[in-house]
């Protein structure tokens, strides 16, 4: 044990009365939502970095917690790791995710950063092992360092592509072997700052090519998690080409890889592209391409990617809502990529933050579940494109121009228009928060 967070008890649940910080009151890991536990419906985890390597710096100023684990060796990397695992045992979340850069010491060469990160691999393998928490996603950090600044895959110096190529083999190695549920790509450098130096079509191909030698690796190495790609549309490069869900659907579908790879939505990153998170998991739902999420919600003033924790249980419902509509996490689970604000210094602001997010989950999917259970919402749906199952309605799928035509004149048809019945369902949904 380290003494980071001593004196910090496990969290429990104690119900919506308690009044104890360090307790759920909404969260109970084993109470039944939609025939599977809360455990199992939302498929907690962790996020390494915004928790355990993130000094706390801002764009006007630098590091702010002093953390002891902080620095480039191989012994402090494994006392961030025992203190990672001391936190996902207090929360019992299930499942943590990490980058190769928060994880492993960078060496002077490719070979020594390499060997690096099979070390901590190893002793992740023992933490995990004894505690029994799992790898919801691993992924490679092709944006922090120098050498990625005009980006990993869509760079225009090939060395640079072929070193991004290699990090990645090493990092989905690692991921297989520590049990990893997905694979994840996030392309925080894919993009460009200025159209004056960019070969926009060259960048795309570059990034087409990668993503086909990653699902070519998996299916080589028998890895049956799925490969994810996490939508965000800009910062920090002026433009990135994962735009939103759908830039990404049409990127997939552009190189033949639709069936392969799947989406992880970070709620702010939807809000960044000016969409709802909930827009962002119903369309990634109906293209079928929904993975996994990211949970941290954005400062709807700043505009910034704040990476807040949720505390907003009405937004996590209408979440949850598609969630469950898309019938709950497979392989996917809701990642916490979310940071504390650089000012709560303590052991204690760490463990809150979790506590109060996996509440806010919590809370959202007991409603999204009544929601869903009680019917109204969806019959009130299904209602206004019921004309869509009529006869007429569905001939509109096969007819052509012409009969369509002649039928609106056959039939003298001056179709009067209905309500939306918005507010009616605002209402409604409100009622179970
Ligand atoms: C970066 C991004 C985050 C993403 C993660 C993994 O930390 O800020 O949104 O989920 O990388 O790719
Ligand atoms: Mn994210």
């Amino acid at each position: 044990m380290t003494d980071f967070f001593k004196g910090i008890p496990a969290i429990k649940y104690e119900g919506p009365d308690s009044d104890n910080e360090f307790a759920f009151r909404h969260y109970n890991p084993d109470e039944i939502v939609m025939g599977k536990t809360m455990k199992e419906q939302l498929r907690f985890g962790a996020a390494y970095w915004h928790s355990f390597a993130w000094p706390g710096d801002d764009p006007f100023g630098g590091q702010t917690f002093d953390r002891p684990w902080f620095g480039n060796t191989l012994e402090l990397a494994k006392l961030k790791a025992d203190v990672a695992f001391e936190m996902f045992q207090i929360l019992d979340v299930p499942y943590f995710c990490f980058h190769d850069a928060d994880v492993r010491p960078e060496g002077a060469t490719f070979a020594e950063t390499t060997a690096n990160l099979e070390a901590i691999v190893d002793y992740f393998a023992e933490k995990m092992d004894e505690t029994g928490v799992k790898l919801l996603w691993g992924t490679a950090n092709l944006f922090s360092h120098r050498r990625f600044m005009s980006g990993a895959a869509t760079n225009p110096d090939p060395d640079i592509f072929a070193f991004s190529a290699a990090t990645i083999k090493t990092c989905m190695d690692a991921t297989m072997k520590l049990g990893g549920e997905n694979y994840v790509l996030w392309g925080g450098r894919e993009g460009y700052e200025t159209l004056l130096n960019t070969d926009m079509g060259r960048e795309r191909r570059q990034a087409g090519r990668m993503l086909q030698m990653v699902v070519d690796y998996k299916h080589k190495m028998g890895y049956k998690g799925a490969i994810l790609i996490e939508p965000k549309p800009q910062e920090p490069t002026k433009h990135q080409y994962d735009y939103d869900v759908a830039t990404v659907y049409g990127f997939l579908k552009d190189f033949g890889l639709e069936g392969e790879v799947q989406v992880n939505v970070e709620q702010g990153h939807a809000i960044l592209a000016g969409h709802s998170f909930e827009h962002e998991l119903a369309l990634a739902r109906e293209l079928g391409i929904f993975g996994s999420i990211d949970m941290n919600r954005n400062d709807y003033q700043s505009g910034w990617d704040t990476d807040q924790f949720p505390n907003n249980v009405p937004e996590m419902a209408l979440a949850y809502y598609e969630v469950l509509r898309a019938g709950g996490f497979k392989t996917g689970g809701t990642n916490f990529d979310s940071k504390l604000r650089r000012q709560s210094l303590d052991a204690e602001d760490l463990i809150l933050a979790h506590v109060g997010g996996m509440d806010a989950c919590a809370a959202g999917l007991k409603a999204a579940a009544a929601i869903l259970e009680d019917g109204k919402l969806e019959a009130a749906r299904n209602a206004r494109y019921a004309g869509w199952d009529s006869a007429n309605g569905a001939a509109l799928m096969s007819d052509d121009l012409t009969t369509i035509h002649d039928r609106v004149l056959a039939q003298n048809l001056n179709p009067d228009p209905k309500s939306g019945r918005q507010e009616r369902l605002e209402n409604l949904v409100n009622k179970y928060f």
